[in-house]
């Protein structure tokens, strides 16, 4: 098949996935795309923690330029997470034109209309996602699936880890602190798990889904947003005998005049309701289309192998990219802020 070659920038949870899971299935993509995938060119912040991938040592390098700027990678995969670093070195891909592949929703919500409005002045597509709900389709459904759709609300589970230790503090009685651990150990949480509990990933997920579902990209004050950090063990148990779970509930809604809510917070749901079943770190979405009705999304909201299936995806989509510059059939958020109202209670 067609030989495209990939840049990664981090080889961490999500980047380490990546290469094994290529590395296991490349043939089976290729059969399947016509598609041939390389990754000859890793940035890494520790060459020793990368060699025990089998990274080859001559694709190793430290300097991330040495993978937007090189004549030999077509498409950029940027891993590496935190905002700074990363929005350098995406603005710099989409300089050089290559197609980009990111999973980094603080990066997107927090300068994503910036990064949109740069690439499409360039021409340059940029695909997302794994940035939202891990393994879980959502932004592909969202973009393309459901285009034909006024989004009328969205709401949902967005926050592997939360959910994780709010379900293990329920079902095992385990301290909040001890449930944090095992969500990072298991690679479930951010490099600074402040992002989990806050609530603020999941906020940062909601105002990406709010963008793809108005058009205009939410400013991250205008977010509402609280964590389940303040919970305790009695607020679960206390909520589990009066019949509810605990979740941290994500809702994007609008009203008739364009009025835009985003709010994260913890929320109390009847035992009865579909989202008291998602446990552990799965994730569900559930999507009000003016046409479709509500359709829901549910599957591994994080990890190393769910969330490089849909970076994986993104490859794929982002190679077929590589000679044409086409975005895909589905709808890209503008490159500038939209009004957003609040919506009074
Ligand atoms: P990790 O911390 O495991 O991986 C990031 C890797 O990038 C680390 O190995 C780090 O090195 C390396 N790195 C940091 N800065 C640089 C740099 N300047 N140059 C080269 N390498 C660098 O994080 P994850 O893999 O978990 O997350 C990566 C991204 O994916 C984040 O944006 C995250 O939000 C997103 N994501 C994560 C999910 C998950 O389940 N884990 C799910 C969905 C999205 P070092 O190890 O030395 O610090
Ligand atoms: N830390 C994130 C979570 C990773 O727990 O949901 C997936 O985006």
């Amino acid at each position: 098949g067609k030989h495209i070659k990939i840049g990664l920038a981090g080889l961490g949870t999500v980047g380490g996935g990546l290469w094994s899971n290529l590395e296991r299935n490349r043939d089976l993509i290729e059969s399947r795309s016509g598609i041939r995938l390389t990754i000859p060119m890793v940035a890494v912040r520790d060459m020793a923690k990368a060699k025990a991938f089998g990274v080859p040592a001559d694709s190793l390098t430290t300097n991330w330029q040495d993978v937007t700027r090189s004549e030999d990678v077509d498409i950029v995969v940027e891993l590496i997470g935190g905002v700074d670093t990363a929005y350098d070195l995406v603005m710099d891909a989409i300089d050089q034109g290559k197609v980009v592949v990111t999973g980094n929703k603080a990066l997107l919500a927090e300068r994503g209309a910036e990064i949109f409005k740069r690439a499409g002045e360039k021409g340059v597509p940029v695909f997302y996602e794994a940035a939202v709900a891990g393994g879980i389709p959502i932004i592909k459904a969202l973009r393309e699936s459901l285009i034909g759709n006024h989004v009328t609300g969205i709401y949902g589970i967005i926050n592997g880890t939360s959910n994780y230790i709010l379900t293990r503090m329920t079902d095992a009685g385990l301290s909040f602190a001890d449930a944090l651990k095992e969500a990072s150990d298991l690679g479930y949480a951010e490099a600074d798990p402040y992002l989990d509990i806050s609530g603020w990933d999941a906020a940062h997920k909601a105002a990406i889904l709010a963008s793809i579902a108005y058009g205009s990209w939410v400013s991250i004050e205008d977010l509402h947003v609280e964590g389940i950090d303040g919970l305790s063990l009695s607020d679960v148990h206390y909520a589990e005998r009066l019949g509810y779970a605990i979740k941290l509930l994500s809702v994007v809604k609008a009203d008739d005049e364009g009025r835009i809510e985003v709010r994260t917070q913890p929320s109390l749901i009847p035992n009865e309701h579909i989202l008291a079943s998602v446990s552990g770190v799965f994730n569900a979405v559930a999507v009000h289309g003016d046409s479709s009705g509500e359709s829901l999304y549910y599957g591994s909201g994080a990890g190393q192998d769910p969330t490089s299936s849909s970076v994986l995806a993104d490859v794929v989509d982002a190679a077929y990219a590589v000679d044409t510059h086409q975005r895909g059939p589905g709808f890209v958020p503008h490159g500038h802020y939209g009004e957003v109202k609040p919506i009074e209670d």
